[in-house]
């Protein structure tokens, strides 16, 4: 098979940049290690299994919502945008748009680089009329375009609620900072998951397969990996639940003994029971997400949800001078 024209642009944080982030993370209180580390070729893998689980509810409801109003929202959008999809993972979702809003180009952004290959790659197959660039990079501190449309209009896609590994203020950093490199009058068109019964909530992250598990395992398993840690990852227990207060989703691994994680030759001994805080899920009110966005520099175009309410989709444009 021909190798389709493909532009890479390679920025993946380097090994040095887990490790600093892994030492930092292991020696605060709390304990705490930034989500973006599950994103190993395996952990996106991981992800994507998840994303089949029955209990995983985020990924079929958006799919289902993205399909339903596939034509209004390539209406709302206009053609020939230039498309950058934030985190795209398989980038499975745009496609279920692409035909009604036929972007110009779609510039893929991850920080997991051989899976982000091959998903920009399996576009590029299939749908030989776009142009299709692919960045790998940690968009999570700052988001720079490698590539500028010469014309046409840049709209952001984020879909999946990934906006929850964020708490709200750096939420609102972050889309702010989107809403910089759109410029104005740029869209953003994003998946943000909504409140709902904790019943619904802690099952979807306590899938009964143990995908989730093995997920948020993976964090350790790349630190043995690739830092050459001593660490038995089988040896800390996975921890997921809501807490309704701030509406969050707080994924843990706990120490199954009293036992020593060792980084050269630094140490780190875990009690007991005692956490390590590997990842925060967010849940918003559809009211409550539009604020946010506007406090973001964004004007609220358009709202989409399931029956249920269980999961938005919303299209939002960068205000003039915002
Ligand atoms: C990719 C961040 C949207 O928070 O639901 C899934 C990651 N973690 N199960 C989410 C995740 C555990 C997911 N996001």
């Amino acid at each position: 098979m021909n190798e389709p024209a493909l532009r890479f642009y390679d920025e993946q944080p380097t090994l040095s940049n887990l490790r600093e982030e892994v030492l930092r993370g292991l020696a605060r209180r709390p304990r705490s290690i930034p989500p973006k580390f599950f994103y190993d070729a395996r952990g996106s893998a991981l992800f994507d299994a998840i994303c089949e689980q029955p209990e995983y509810y985020p990924t079929r409801t958006e799919m289902a919502i993205l399909a339903r109003h596939a034509a209004e929202i390539a209406a709302a959008i206009g053609p020939d945008a230039w498309l950058v999809e934030l985190g795209c993972g398989a980038s499975r979702k745009i496609r279920l748009l692409l035909e009604s809003l036929r972007p110009r180009a779609w510039l893929g952004v991850d920080i997991s680089r051989e899976f982000l290959r091959g998903a920009a790659r399996a576009l590029a197959l299939d749908y030989p009329w776009l142009e299709v660039h692919a960045l790998c990079t940690d968009f999570s501190e700052a988001l720079r375009l490698p590539v500028r449309p010469p014309d046409g209009h840049c709209v952001a896609f984020y879909p999946g609620s990934s906006i929850g590994n964020f708490d709200p203020p750096a939420a609102e950093r972050f889309l702010r900072c989107v809403a910089g490199a759109l410029g104005a009058g740029g869209l953003l068109l994003i998946g943000v998951d909504l409140r709902k019964d904790p019943a619904v909530l802690e099952a979807a992250y306590n899938d009964a397969a143990g995908v989730t598990a093995r997920f948020n395992r993976n964090l350790l398993v790349r630190i043995r990996n690739e830092l050459g840690a001593a660490v038995d990852p089988e040896a800390f227990d996975h921890r997921a639940f809501y807490d309704p207060v701030p509406g969050r989703v707080e994924m843990h691994l706990v120490s199954r003994r009293a036992q020593v994680i060792e980084i050269d030759g630094r140490r780190f001994a875990f009690e007991a029971g005692e956490s390590l805080h590997t990842e925060n899920s967010y849940k918003y009110t559809v009211p409550g997400f539009a604020a946010l966005a506007r406090r973001a520099g964004y004007r609220s175009e358009r709202v989409w949800t399931d029956e249920r309410r269980w999961f938005s989709v919303h299209l939002l444009r960068v205000d003039d001078g915002g």
